[in-house]
């Protein structure tokens, strides 16, 4: 039995450029890394924004043992029975109101000679996002003070728009979770480490998306809005499709990061 697993978590998978360079990049990386547990944000499938139970079904298949959303976990709203049962692995944030449908962590089971259950959850951040939101800090420690198990293996997804919320998250929660992990702005950071107190920690992932766009959706439209003030539909971007995300290597005794790394795979051709 080993005594490490990796666990692999790709970022905000945008549109069908993002399913397509994502299900492209699981071989690789497969091959590479022969991860235990695979998770995904999925809150910009549906054409950048939401998720349908199909999308979920879809990634569920392909392998991935969880899948997370950000602000758009309420976009498409045939997905609320999904995040309703217990049995489904796709929660919606931790910190959104505690009236709103969902559940709002996942326990991934242990399988496969991993000795140790993973607890997964999204807490977003409240600087620059346009959903209001409970601390998360707060409720990242009422989580974890809620689980099933102690000194569980958690992974917290930190689904936030600054740099310094995610980190300030981290330090917060080092030595007491596995991992944090930041998605949300799409555009992947190059500060994966671990943290004085063993926790690995990435500001952000980067999407798994088109990068020939800003953050996923057409420059036009977006130019168009920034240039006039008047506000167009924003059409999904195209080219330079790539799966970004991270390794964490896991120690199953401990349940402490061994390390960290980025994981960035083009679209052979995009
Ligand atoms: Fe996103
Ligand atoms: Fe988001």
């Amino acid at each position: 039995m080993s005594d490490t697993f990796a666990l692999v978590f790709f970022g905000d998978c945008v549109g069908q450029p993002g399913r397509r360079a994502l299900k492209a990049a699981m071989p690789a990386v497969r091959e590479r890394y022969a991860p235990a547990v695979w998770v995904v944000n999925g809150e910009n499938l549906r054409g950048g924004s939401g998720i349908t139970p199909d999308q979920f079904h879809d990634l569920h298949e392909a392998g991935f043992n969880a899948v997370t959303l950000g602000d758009h976990a309420f976009r498409e709203p045939r997905i609320v029975p999904l995040l309703d049962d217990p049995a489904i692995p796709i929660c919606r944030p931790a910190n959104l109101s505690q009236k709103g449908p969902g559940k709002r962590w996942i326990r991934i089971p242990a399988v496969g000679g991993r000795t140790r259950d993973v607890f997964v959850a999204t807490v977003l951040g409240r600087i620059f996002m346009n959903l209001p939101a409970d601390d998360p800090f707060a409720c990242a420690d009422a989580l974890i003070a809620s689980l099933p198990e102690r000194d569980a293996i958690v992974i917290i997804e930190a689904h936030m728009e600054t740099t310094a919320e995610k980190a300030a998250l981290a330090h917060h929660l080092d030595g007491r979770v596995t991992a944090v992990i930041g998605s949300h702005t799409h555009v992947p950071t190059a500060d994966a480490r671990i943290l004085p107190s063993g926790t690995a920690f990435i500001t952000d992932v980067g999407m798994c998306g088109p990068y020939a766009s800003i953050i996923g959706r057409d420059p036009k439209g977006v130019l168009r809005a920034m240039t006039t003030g008047v506000h167009t539909h924003y059409e999904m971007g195209e080219g330079g499709e790539r799966a970004c995300g991270c390794v964490v290597l896991i120690d199953s005794a401990t349940g402490r990061a061994r390390s960290i790394e980025r994981l960035d795979y083009p679209l052979a051709g995009s």
